[in-house]
């Protein structure tokens, strides 16, 4: 059966397409705004809330992983590509296991960390509103949700502000990428609601600049547990 084009589905179809273009446009730092801005935004926001395990959360090829092994912080990668797994494995340097967010939501992990980090790696709808109510189950108590994404002001482009599916683009990728992700928009009340009715207080909500553009690079939320489950 055909995937919906505009679906969570679809963007696991995408990413399993893509596996392979993307690992070498990281590991090629082919990405400018993340290697201007937004890695050295989330590693600095994941140190300041000192923990000493993490779980990241949708790690792609695992470089944020790698990052914060070397770091001294015991760190597991998830992700639902089983290729992107692979590729994190393969550099070691972290524990790593094939796991969607609808397994995350079904309580498929029973392990908890002092943090959980996703570095644009929310992209849908139901799978990423069902993810967030699952986060306070993989937390200690009292631990921190560190959340990247695509700044909405700057992410809504010409569509109207409000929450509604998109189509993806790799406008800016190279050749060798395909058949885009579609990507679910979310406002920016939106996503401090999501944080807000699944039991944290949103500590900081930065906004990286781009040094070149002078406009934000993403929306960096860090989300601290009120209570434990
Ligand atoms: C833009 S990449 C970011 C990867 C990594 N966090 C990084 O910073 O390089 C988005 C990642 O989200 C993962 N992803 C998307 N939907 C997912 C789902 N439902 N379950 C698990 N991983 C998912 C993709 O496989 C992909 O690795």
């Amino acid at each position: 059966m055909k995937v919906p084009v505009l679906s969570d589905e679809k963007i696991i179809d995408s990413w399993r397409k893509n596996a392979t273009p993307w690992t070498k446009a990281i590991r090629e730092s082919q990405i400018e705004s993340r290697t201007l801005v937004t890695n050295q935004a989330i590693v600095e926001a994941v140190l300041s809330v000192s923990p000493h395990t993490v779980l990241d959360v949708g790690c792609g090829e695992g470089w944020l992983v790698r990052t914060l092994v070397e770091q001294g912080k015991e760190v597991m990668g998830v992700d639902v590509i089983p290729e992107l797994i692979e590729q994190a494995s393969q550099l070691g340097r972290g524990q790593y296991a094939v796991l969607s967010y609808e397994d995350l939501a079904e309580g498929k992990l029973s392990r908890r960390f002092d943090a959980v980090v996703c570095n644009f790696s929310l992209l849908g709808k139901d799978s990423v509103n069902n993810l967030f109510g699952a986060i306070p189950h993989l937390l200690q108590p009292h631990g921190s949700f560190i959340v990247q994404t695509i700044h909405p002001v700057l992410g809504t482009g010409e569509h109207p502000y409000f929450d509604s599916w998109r189509e993806g683009s790799w406008a800016g990728f190279n050749n060798d990428f395909s058949d885009p992700a579609p990507w679910y928009f979310r406002t920016l009340s939106t996503w401090v609601r999501l944080f807000s009715t699944n039991g944290f207080i949103l500590q900081e909500l930065q906004e990286p600049i781009h040094p070149n553009t002078g406009l934000p690079a993403s929306a960096l939320f860090v989300g601290k547990l009120q209570t434990a489950d």
